[in-house]
């Protein structure tokens, strides 16, 4: 069924107001309509998000102006009708690679027939990325961006790391914040081939020029590692330390690649550095669940990396057991996770980790929001970043796997 829309003012233009009506589930993620979930007997994952039945909001200049009820809606310039469907807050996909050129797909079919992900595949994307234009890059960019929004996924973290030298890194940066505001440096992706033998000079060079380079064009928000000893490209817990804290050291706000691929220090040196998140945590031990807890940094948890490496999945329950934060996101990239799908990483995460429908949701809302300094809720005030489901519940985007519901509502 198609969305009705009035003929009375021109729909998305910032200057008018847009009023979404016969909304059947709004997910506003809201406290404030959190506790009217709790006193009516909602468990507490499905009260936390602020549920407004047969609801109805009001767009205004780009913002949420108005919420509530249907029946209570004022007037505004012009009016839609989503029949009946569930609205909740856009994706926010808090980790993505998505500045690349290539794709890796005879790696994909040589794991599948059991070769083990190491990380080196990385220089074959860093070939091909080195080698395109920057058109080709932002149109390949440009194509990506446009598959997430279609998928309902309104806020993007894109990070570099398949440049690895002075230039190219900052080219993927400058490209990046073309698209979106949430930029992350990550030159510590792998060591390039070409500083294979002098591994501290290339540490020297991230933690040196090229750091200082990027953050005088003020390139990016974030640094970003892979600190994983297992692998002979990644980075060390020394060689990490050094770069997180040089970053720090500079301004940038801190993010980790920790224990994707066996146990490790990154979780811990994440917690301890103060990152807003370490990401993976496919392999925790219980000092690394301790440390979560005790720390503000968020658990951003990738099933898509390990449906398509073969990995276990991370535990999710025993982080919300512990209290932990927890984030949900794609890692898109053609080496371990070439989706751009939230809702199949809600499906996987509500499936394979054991989250509930509520809580998978949550997590790739307002969970992976709170590592972008953003809160993913439905408010007053707030952007109005929505997506709609073409279902009446959040609880279809499992329910229905790889069925294309969701979608970016506005624009
Ligand atoms: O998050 N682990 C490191 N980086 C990416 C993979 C990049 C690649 O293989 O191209 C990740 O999984
Ligand atoms: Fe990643």
């Amino acid at each position: 069924m198609a969305l009705a829309q009035s003929p009375r003012g021109p729909p998305g233009d910032p200057m008018t107001s847009l009023l979404i009506t016969d909304i059947g589930e709004l997910v506003t993620n809201d406290p404030q309509w959190a506790s009217a979930g709790q006193s009516a007997g909602q468990s507490a994952d499905v009260a936390r998000l602020g549920l407004v039945r047969n609801a109805a909001l009001v767009v205004e200049a780009g913002r949420v102006a108005w919420i509530g009820p249907a029946s209570l809606a004022p007037q505004a310039d012009s009016q839609r009708s989503v029949a009946g469907r569930a609205v909740i807050p856009g994706f926010v996909d808090s980790h993505t690679h998505l500045v690349f050129a290539g794709d890796r797909a005879g790696e994909f079919a040589a794991r599948m027939a059991g070769t083990a992900y190491d990380g080196g595949g990385i220089a074959t994307t860093v070939a091909a990325t080195r080698g395109a234009s920057d058109e080709e890059l932002r149109a390949l960019l440009t194509a990506r961006m446009a598959e997430l929004r279609r998928q309902g996924t309104t806020t993007v973290e894109i990070k570099s790391g398949y440049g690895l030298s002075m230039d190219d890194e900052l080219r993927l940066l400058r490209l990046a914040a073309e698209v979106t505001p949430h930029v992350t440096f990550l030159g510590a992706h792998v060591v390039p081939t070409e500083y294979a033998a002098d591994r501290a000079a290339y540490v020297d060079l991230v933690t040196g020029p090229m750091l200082a380079a990027v953050v005088e064009q003020g390139a990016a928000a974030y640094v970003d590692v892979f600190c994983e000893p297992r692998s002979a490209h990644a980075f060390t817990e020394e060689e990490a330390r050094a770069i997180l804290l040089a970053g720090r050291s500079a301004g940038l706000g801190l993010r980790v690649h920790g224990n994707q691929l066996g146990p490790g220090p990154g979780v811990r040196l994440a917690c301890e550095l103060g990152a807003v998140s370490v990401d993976h945590c496919t392999y925790l031990d219980s000092d690394d669940v301790a440390a979560l807890a005790e720390s503000g940094t968020v658990a951003t948890l990738l099933p898509g990396v390990e449906f398509s490496t073969r990995h276990p999945y991370p535990d999710a329950r025993r982080l919300l057991d512990a209290g932990v934060q927890v984030a949900l996101a794609t890692d898109c990239n053609p080496g371990t996770c070439y989706t751009s799908s939230m809702p199949f990483v809600i499906a996987l995460a509500v499936r394979e980790l054991r989250m509930t429908p509520a809580e998978a949701l949550y997590a790739a809302t307002a969970g992976s929001a709170a590592t972008l300094g953003l809160r993913g809720r439905i408010a007053v005030g707030e952007p109005a970043d929505l997506a709609v489901l073409d279902a009446p519940s959040h609880v279809h985007l499992a329910y229905r796997p790889g069925v294309p519901l969701a979608s970016a509502l506005l624009g």
